[in-house]
């Protein structure tokens, strides 16, 4: 059975002590409510990272994420930050590929490979998304768009990276919109993405591949999204701020 994931990410909110505390709430309500086997990551800003990654060391199910990193292993880069310097504070994950760095940040598909080949080689495993615009949708080519994100970078892995990737389908007019995609929505472009990474990869490796679904995800929504057969988890943003909420969120993951 392939891994189910909840993640958040946090963004651009919380400062440093707000931060500590969502992650010790959010620790002592999984350590508590959550007997299922949900993997949890906390996506938060890079400043967060290390004491989080301590914070939840002891509490099964929970890992950290960065939300993002530069391909270099180091160098004279002002103002960024590694690969080697995220794995080294303990977290497990990056986010890559998000549709807010690929809009403000002009991260395209060459980047991200090397981003995620990067993060790969440094033993993080890539949370990397895709999804289409609103124009798109409505013009119905969504299926065609997303295939072309998963062939522009993924196919271009070898198969041990590819086995360790995970896949967050975020249509960019759901997120932070509260509007959501319909879980039959959700469910066949999910369906295209994991037949996209079969005809490729061969079946055994899409059908290990956890796909999450990304786009105003709340407590209320995220029992039937997750209830779909190729929806694997969630990639939350909003409603990964708070600690109830998201928890809540994590409980509606039946694993
Ligand atoms: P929202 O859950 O706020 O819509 O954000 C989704 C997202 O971008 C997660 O990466």
């Amino acid at each position: 059975m392939r891994k189910k994931i909840v993640a958040g990410n946090w963004k651009m909110f919380k400062t440093y002590a707000q931060g500590l505390e969502l992650a010790s709430e959010v620790a002592h309500m999984v350590q508590d409510e959550v007997h299922g086997q949900v993997e949890v990551v906390l996506g938060t800003p890079y400043i967060h990272l290390y004491a989080v990654a301590r914070q939840v060391a002891g509490v099964a199910r929970i890992s950290v994420a960065a939300q993002n990193c530069h391909q270099a292993t180091e160098g004279a880069y002002t103002g960024e930050v590694s690969v080697t310097q995220v794995a080294s504070t303990g977290a497990q994950y990056v986010i890559l590929g998000h549709s807010e760095r690929r809009q403000y940040f002009a991260e395209g598909a060459a980047l991200l490979l090397s981003k995620v080949q990067a993060a790969l080689a440094a033993g993080l495993k890539p949370i990397f998304c895709l999804g289409e615009t609103q124009d798109i949708r409505e013009a119905g080519t969504q299926d065609d768009f997303v295939r072309g994100q998963v062939a522009d970078v993924l196919y271009k892995l070898t198969p041990a990276e590819m086995a360790q990737v995970v896949i967050a389908y975020e249509p960019v007019w759901a997120i932070g919109t509260g509007l959501t995609a319909t879980p039959a929505q959700a469910q066949d472009i999910h369906a295209v993405i994991r037949k996209a990474i079969a005809t490729h990869f061969g079946d055994e490796l899409a059908q290990a591949t956890p796909i999450l679904y990304g786009g105003s995800v709340k407590a209320s929504n995220a029992e039937e999204l997750f209830a779909q057969p190729d929806i694997d988890g969630g990639l939350v943003g909003g409603a990964s701020l708070q600690s109830r909420e998201f928890t809540n969120i994590v409980k509606a993951m039946r694993a």
